[in-house]
Formats: structure tokens, C-alpha cells, sequence
């Protein structure tokens, strides 16, 4: 499976930025983390971030031609884009909802996910690991598929 893994702003921050909420791994280290997940489930990956909405949105929509699946860490975007709702709504490939914190345990406009119902599913407070979740989410949905 070729999976696209998208950032958005402020996650290149990472190690840096509120390290007691985000950790104190850099955003280099969840791109090795991604691709040491290459070497134990059967996907490709490829891990890009952008601090601009436009370019996410251009992102999930270069997806849907040319991967078979999208893991989404939306960032702020997440509480309050519209654009990258409609966009996700947009693809016909399944898109994964991911964040490092759990939303749902911090600030009042975080609690909100404006993009959670066009994503197939949502994993949050696992650090890196929500995207393994992610990825596991969407080879089971394969399987599904197959039946
Ligand atoms: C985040 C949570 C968002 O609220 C925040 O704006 C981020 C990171 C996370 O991964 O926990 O930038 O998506």
C-alpha cells in the first residue's frame, strides 16, 4: 500500500515546540520513525510537511491519483479548516485523522475536529505511534475490502 503522510503547520517545530506536550523528538525523527514502519507492514511511505493550507490541500488532492491512502495530521487546521474537509471529501481514497496529543484533553477550540467526519478514523494521544495506528487502520481496511 503507498501511503501519503501529511503534515501540517508547526509540526517541523517538533522537539523544539512545547516539548512537554509534543516531546522532545524532532520532526526528523517521526520521518525515521515512519520509514522504519516500512520494514514491518507491507506499505510504502512517503512523509511531507507544509505550514500552508493551500499546499495540504493540493497534497490530498495529488493523493488521490497516486497513492492508495492519506495520513493526516492537519495540525491547528484540524479545529478550524473548511477547505481541507471539502478536500479530503473530494478524494476517493481513505483518509486517516492523526495527532501526536489528545485534542480532546486540552484547550476548549482544540476539542473540536472540523475534518474528523470526512476521515475514515481518528487516532490522537499516542505520540508517534498514532500513526502506526493509522497505518494498521487503513491495512485493515484493505483486508475488508478484499472480502
Ligand atoms: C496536533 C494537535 C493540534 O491541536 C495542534 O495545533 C498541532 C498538533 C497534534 O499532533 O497533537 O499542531 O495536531
Amino acid at each position: 500500500m503507498n501511503i501519503l503522510i501529511l503534515n501540517g503547520p508547526n509540526l517541523n517545530m517538533l522537539g523544539i515546540r512545547e516539548p512537554e506536550v509534543y516531546g522532545n523528538k524532532s520532526y526528523k525523527d517521526l520521518e525515521e520513525y515512519i520509514l522504519s514502519l516500512e520494514s514491518e507492514y507491507p506499505i510504502k511511505t512517503d512523509t511531507k510537511q507544509t505550514n500552508y493550507e493551500g499546499i495540504l490541500i493540493d497534497l490530498i488532492q495529488f493523493a488521490n491519483d497516486n497513492y492508495d491512502a492519506v495520513i493526516l495530521n492537519a495540525g491547528a487546521f484540524t479545529h478550524y479548516s473548511y477547505g481541507i474537509y471539502d478536500a479530503i471529501k473530494s478524494v476517493n481514497i481513505p483518509v486517516v485523522e492523526v495527532h501526536l496529543s489528545d485534542i480532546t484533553q486540552r484547550e476548549e477550540f482544540r476539542k473540536t475536529s472540523v475534518i474528523k467526519d470526512a476521515c475514515v478514523n481518528t487516532f490522537m494521544g499516542f505520540g508517534f505511534e498514532s500513526y502506526k495506528k493509522g497505518i494498521e487502520e487503513l491495512l485493515k481496511g484493505r483486508e475488508n475490502d478484499d472480502c
